[in-house]
């Protein structure tokens, strides 16, 4: 995003972060709507939940310090994906395309990266599908695009994650070799349910129908 002139640092941080927390409302609301009309057509909710975050100075500075680069609020609005993130989480692996999908085709949307990790799940069986977007947020007197990170998984993935996320912090990245062993474990597990569960819903679904008729 092209950054206004602005009198001094701190009002340029300000300014920012009520640029990202704008961003996060925007694609919140953009959501809500999408679920709301899934609703009414096809009687469910595809989006169990959703939890957004803006990243904590703490964390900008930690995350700018690791990639060497100097802090500044222009590096960290170029480099840094994620200061404003949402989190999505589906019921069934299905609704997670269908929503990348919904959100990638508003015309107000820019798809800048997409990270497939449920069809190319990271090595430590990490699985979820990542969108960096950018929305435009409007001033009064300029209109910008803000970048969030969308991450969309499923009920069974965000369980693994947040396992997998408290043992990597216990362990700072270095977990022992059977405990690594049994997340991916787990991993696997996760993707068997996900599947099953699918297969079962889809198998319902023709049931409700035949009952239509
Ligand atoms: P950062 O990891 O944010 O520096 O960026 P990246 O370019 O590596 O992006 P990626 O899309 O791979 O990951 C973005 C975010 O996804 C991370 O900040 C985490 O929140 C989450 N994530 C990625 N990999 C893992 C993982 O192995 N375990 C868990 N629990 N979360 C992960
Ligand atoms: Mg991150």
């Amino acid at each position: 995003m092209d950054l206004p002139m602005f009198y001094n640092e701190e009002d340029e941080w300000r300014k920012v972060m009520l640029m990202y927390d704008s961003a996060l409302k925007e694609v919140n609301t953009k959501l809500e709507i999408l679920n709301e009309e899934f609703k009414l057509n096809h009687q469910y909710n595809p989006i169990e939940h959703i939890t957004s975050r803006i990243k904590s100075p703490q964390s900008i500075a930690k995350k700018m310090r690791h990639n060497g680069r100097e802090l500044t609020v222009e590096n960290i609005v170029k480099y840094i994906n994620d200061v404003a993130g949402i989190r999505i989480i589906c019921s069934f692996t299905s609704d997670i395309y269908r929503i990348a999908d919904l959100i990638a085709k508003q015309s107000d949307v820019q798809v800048l990266k997409v990270k497939d990790y449920i069809m190319f799940p990271k090595p430590n069986g990490y699985t979820s599908y990542h969108m960096i977007i950018s929305v435009p947020i409007y001033l009064s007197s300029t209109m910008v695009n803000v970048k969030v990170e969308i991450q969309i998984r499923t009920i069974a993935m965000d369980f693994w994650a947040s396992l997998e996320h408290k043992i990597y912090y216990k362990f700072e990245g270095n977990a022992p070799e059977r405990i690594r062993k049994e997340l991916k474990e787990c991993a696997d597990i996760v993707s068997y349910l996900d599947h099953k569960m699918l297969t079962l819903n889809e198998e319902i679904k023709i049931y409700n129908h035949e009952d239509e008729i």
